[in-house]
């Protein structure tokens, strides 16, 4: 990640800069005679407008991103020094092609770590260079004349995904795949960054999968999110170069749609993610299945109609998981899905956590639904029993498993309604740069014996998984 690019304020000047560039292209298509090379790389006036149209609906989200980020500097009583990942298409497609523009461009260098978190920085690992600084004013004499330099690279990125990007299908699930009497189920979420704390935390994953016994039948899910918006070149090089290597069919991989995937369009999940060959027998649905006559484990997709499970794109996937649960009416079910059905720390809006909630009463209809995994939220969070409106039954046990791979501040609060937070006053901080404190990155492991099944939850200051912070039955 890059330091100016995951800072608000930097993020700020840099936008700037790029709109700079973009009005200077405009000005000089305008002219009687404008240079042959803005034509040959592609800039025309229907590309200026595109770009300039993104980065117009970019300022706005960035507007109201640094007014959610005082308000939540208000209620905490500090500064947020850690770094910032937008929740907003058009600015995280702009973060998007910033990066990979400054990446191509050779205009970065390795941030020097600063605190005690050993070689690696565990914020932005990455600066800008000087010449990625310096006014684009001086930069437009030469960029569309030599398109090396990252603005260049990643206005034409810009362009081509604004132009050509297209959501996805949404596609129909596949059926039920078979969950062993014994198994082990290792699930992160929101660790599509390729920081290298989220790399650690790969590993460890990877070494939970090997250290499964061997009649224990093994599955690894992710909650959703690559960043900044899911392209299909970061599907590949900051998730899947990463995630555990143990290929299908002896693993099985899953991944449910999140946010940040479907900011492109989800062309990088849909086709790269779920095209990859670990994750074959998810079947290019974000709708999927694994089960027993004891468990099922169903993944719902919250991000493709975001905050909703029945809606005109996806159907209602209640109704689909409906069919699952006739097959095996007895079977205790682990819902999962990258938005949450509730939040101690986001609030339940009607339009959000609500919206899902209220979607997946049939599923609560039964009392089956033993648990609910989450993501969204980078943090670590395990629920008492929830029962919003209109549920039937409580949920016993929901968690957000959200903290896999944002170096993100610490969470401070336990929450009115959690039963267990990863808080840095109990688990500890890790030191960034100056003035920077991070929470701590991990993710959780179901084991599955028969009805019975246990999950675990381990944190990275703990590589060799000795003991887990938080432990419960299912
Ligand atoms: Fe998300």
């Amino acid at each position: 990640m890059i330091r100016e690019l995951t800072k608000l304020e930097d993020l700020e000047k840099q936008l700037d800069l790029w709109i700079e560039v973009t009005r200077a292209a405009e000005a000089e298509l305008n002219e009687p005679q404008p240079r042959p090379a803005l034509e040959r790389n592609g800039v025309d006036k229907e590309a200026v407008q595109q770009m300039s149209n993104l980065l117009a609906k970019a300022k706005d989200e960035l507007n109201e991103a640094k007014q959610e980020v005082a308000e939540n500097e208000a209620k905490d009583g500090e500064p947020d020094k850690s770094v910032y990942i937008a929740s907003h298409p058009n600015l995280s497609m702009v973060q998007s092609i910033m990066h990979s523009g400054y990446m191509v461009g050779g205009q970065v260098e390795t941030t020097a770590a600063q605190g005690a978190s050993g070689s690696a920085s565990a914020g932005a690992e990455m600066s800008l260079s000087q010449d990625a600084l310096t006014p684009p004013q001086k930069l437009f004499g030469g960029i569309f004349d030599e398109p090396g330099p990252g603005y260049a690279v990643g206005w034409l990125a810009g362009v081509t995904y604004s132009v050509f990007q297209k959501t996805q299908p949404f596609r129909k699930p596949g059926p039920m795949v078979k969950l062993g009497n014994k198994a082990r189920i290792v699930v992160a979420g929101d660790w599509g960054t390729g920081h290298a704390r989220a790399q650690a935390i790969g590993k460890m994953m990877q070494q939970c999968l090997e250290e499964a016994a061997p009649d224990q039948d093994r599955h690894v899910v992710h909650l959703g999110d690559i960043y900044f918006s899911g392209l299909p070149s970061e599907c590949s090089s900051r998730f899947l170069s990463y995630w555990p290597s143990q290929p299908a069919p002896d693993v099985k991989h899953w991944s449910t749609n999140g946010n940040h995937d479907m900011y492109c369009g989800g062309k990088g999940y849909f086709q790269v993610v779920l095209g990859d060959q670990r994750f074959s027998a998810q079947r290019f649905s974000s709708n999927f299945s694994f089960g027993n006559d004891h468990w099922q484990f169903i993944g719902l997709d919250t991000a493709y109609d975001e905050w909703r499970l029945s809606s005109v794109k996806t159907g209602n996937q209640a109704v689909w998981a409906a069919g699952l649960i006739k097959d095996a009416p007895n079977a205790k079910r682990v819902l999962l899905s990258h938005h949450q059905p509730w939040s101690d720390y986001e609030g339940n809006k009607p339009a959000k956590a609500g919206a899902v909630a209220v979607d997946a009463a049939p599923l609560m209809a039964d009392g089956k639904t033993a648990a609910w995994l989450w993501g969204h939220e980078h943090r670590c969070a395990i629920y008492n029993p929830l029962q919003p409106a209109g549920w039937v039954h409580a949920l016993p046990f929901g968690s957000c498993i959200g903290h896999s791979g944002v170096p993100c501040k610490p969470t401070k609060e336990q929450g009115p309604n959690a039963r267990h937070v990863l808080l840095d006053s109990t688990a500890g901080v890790i030191p960034g740069n100056v003035g920077e404190t991070y929470g701590l990155m991990g993710f959780a492991v179901i084991d599955i014996d028969g009805d019975q099944a246990e999950i675990r939850y381990y944190h990275e200051l703990d590589p060799q998984m000795t003991s887990p912070h938080f432990t419960a039955s299912l």
